[in-house]
């Protein structure tokens, strides 16, 4: 049984992240979306609507779980008993942090091992980051989030606007 871990922001979730979703979880017998809830950054969609995003857009996906987790990954990967921990490299500015993050975390327990799959052409521009900076702009996100997400950020937007 191959249990993997493919953690995240997900403020919001992606075209590019749900891709890598779907890639993993044809490869691994299970694998469980980790929501970050780290009081670090102040994210636009709170952790109950970022996770209640993610398990609307992996809906028809059989072996993927979505949870929220807080403190050390490796910490989650231990409590969900899972070796593997995935994670999507858009190009070479990724490398530095995600290697560096992928050998602490199998410093901080050696059964831990980082698997990267490189992001699909089409969505290699993408961040979470990019598409809250169009959608503030008013800018059309329909090609980088999935359907369901669009009317969530457009509500941010429009909040904000009014504030
Ligand atoms: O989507 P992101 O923000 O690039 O994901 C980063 C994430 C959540 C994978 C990373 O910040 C993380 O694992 N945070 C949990 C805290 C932790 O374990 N830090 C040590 C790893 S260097």
């Amino acid at each position: 049984m191959i249990r993997a871990i493919y953690p995240g922001s997900f403020d919001p979730v992606t075209l590019g992240h749900l891709d890598i979703i779907k890639r993993a979880s044809q490869t691994v017998d299970e694998l469980i979306v980790g929501v970050l809830n780290n009081g670090g950054k102040t994210p636009l969609f709170s952790i109950d609507e970022r996770v209640s995003m993610l398990l609307e857009v992996t809906e028809g996906l059989s072996n993927v779980k979505v949870l929220s987790f807080s403190g050390l990954l490796v910490d989650f990967a231990r409590q969900m008993e899972a070796n593997i921990v995935v994670r999507g490299l858009r190009a070479i500015s990724d490398f530095e942090y995600e290697l560096q993050m992928a050998q602490t975390n199998h410093k901080l327990n050696p059964q831990v091992d980082t698997m990267f799959l490189a992001t699909s052409l089409d969505y290699s521009y993408l961040s979470s980051t990019i598409v809250k900076e169009v959608a503030f702009f008013h800018g059309d996100i329909s090609e980088f989030v999935p359907g369901p997400v669009v009317a969530k950020v457009q509500e941010k937007v429009l909040a904000a606007d009014e504030e």
